[in-house]
């Protein structure tokens, strides 16, 4: 593109006239190769540049140089130029109406891409909406938590070995805070039970979906970042067989009528008892395969019945152990996402490649 400002003389209309009917075609020419995103960023520059530009050049070697009368019909030309260079701008706005020489309507039309849900975010709707249609409420916490709400009041007293098995991530600079003030990101979704207790009365039935963190290192099943969905129904004589009864129709709803579910005997401060539950393989119906080790079973989530004295630190919000009973649960959503959709690698879920993302659109 050329940069030269041509001199001028006189200034008289003629002049003038001529100079910007140079300038104007010269404009109309160069806008007609707008095509590209590189040519608008060339001519946008050789126009308007702040260093470089001609209108500017022009602007400082004319208008300064031009006798007192003929400033304001420079003025005018000059604007009326700098009007065009931005119209003609403009017009290259939009890529699609962006053509060449003239619009081609018959042309197909640009179709956009839409989005779809991600896999993660699709499993845990899915299973929150099986609890929904059992009447249970949803309810969320924060990923910061503080110590109390993600440990103390689910019985993880402080020092307490149990806290060992949640690879905690601690938020810095806190020593001087009363430890269970003390932030930290959340290790699991129970602590939205703390919450649910502290703001409603019994009976109450809810289910929190939720990012957790824990000091994991990545690997094709560990990642320090996950999602659960935790669930909580406490009401007067509510009975390890309402919990198992609830758990195995969630599990039929995910996974198909024909699972069966077994209960195992395991830990958590929080309920007693508690238990694994686990799940007939679906992949080979309970022979044995590579996915389910051989075993027939897969193991999903971890359960229980509320223990007493997680209950008692909402007595006076009407949760009164003599009175109520409970149970909770907690499922991890990348496993059950990948046992649905056989899937081997927790990875996949965070790298966002659309390739793999696309498969479950
Ligand atoms: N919070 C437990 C975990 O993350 C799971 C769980 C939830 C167990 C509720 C029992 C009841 O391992």
């Amino acid at each position: 593109m050329s940069t030269a400002i041509p001199e001028l003389s006189t200034f008289d209309e003629q002049e003038l006239d001529q100079a910007f009917a140079a300038l104007t075609a010269e404009v109309q020419d160069q806008a007609k190769l707008l095509t590209n995103e590189e040519a608008i960023e060339a001519f946008r520059l050789n126009w308007l540049g702040r260093k470089q530009g001609r209108l500017g050049q022009i602007s400082a070697a004319w208008l300064k140089s031009a006798p007192v009368e003929a400033k304001k019909s420079l003025g005018m030309r000059f604007n009326k130029l700098k009007t065009l260079v931005e119209e003609q701008r403009a017009a290259t706005g939009d890529p699609e109406t962006r053509a060449i020489g003239a619009l081609d309507v018959t042309l197909p039309g640009t179709t956009r891409r839409i989005g779809a849900e991600h896999p993660l975010i699709k499993t845990m709707a899915e299973i929150v909406s099986v609890f929904q249609r059992m009447g249970y409420s949803v309810g969320l916490g924060p990923e910061v938590e503080n110590d109390f709400n993600n440990f103390e009041s689910l019985n993880f007293p402080p020092n307490h070995p149990a806290r060992d098995t949640q690879d905690t991530i601690f938020i810095a600079g806190q020593e001087s805070k009363p430890q269970r003030d003390r932030l930290l990101l959340r290790t699991h979704t129970s602590p939205v039970q703390t919450r649910a207790m502290e703001k409603h009365r019994p009976p109450i039935r809810v289910v929190a979906p939720g990012k957790v963190h824990r000091s994991d290192t990545p690997d094709a099943s560990h990642s320090p970042i996950f999602h659960q969905v935790e669930g909580l129904a406490v009401d007067t004589n509510i009975t390890f067989s309402d919990l198992k009864g609830t758990l195995d129709h969630a599990m039929k709803e995910l996974f198909g009528s024909d699972v069966k579910t077994r209960f195992f005997p395991s830990f958590f401060p929080f309920t007693e008892p508690s238990a694994d539950v686990q799940v007939t393989c679906f992949k080979c119906g309970g022979k044995g395969c590579r996915l389910c080790k051989m075993s027939g079973w897969i193991e999903l989530l971890g359960c229980g019945m509320v223990n007493p004295k997680v209950l008692a630190f909402h007595k006076d919000n009407g949760y009164d152990p003599e009175k109520v009973s409970g149970f909770a649960f907690g499922m991890g959503v990348e496993r059950i996402a990948m046992l649905k959709y056989g899937i081997d690698d927790i990875q996949l879920f965070f790298h966002g490649d659309v390739r793999f993302l696309e498969q479950f659109a």
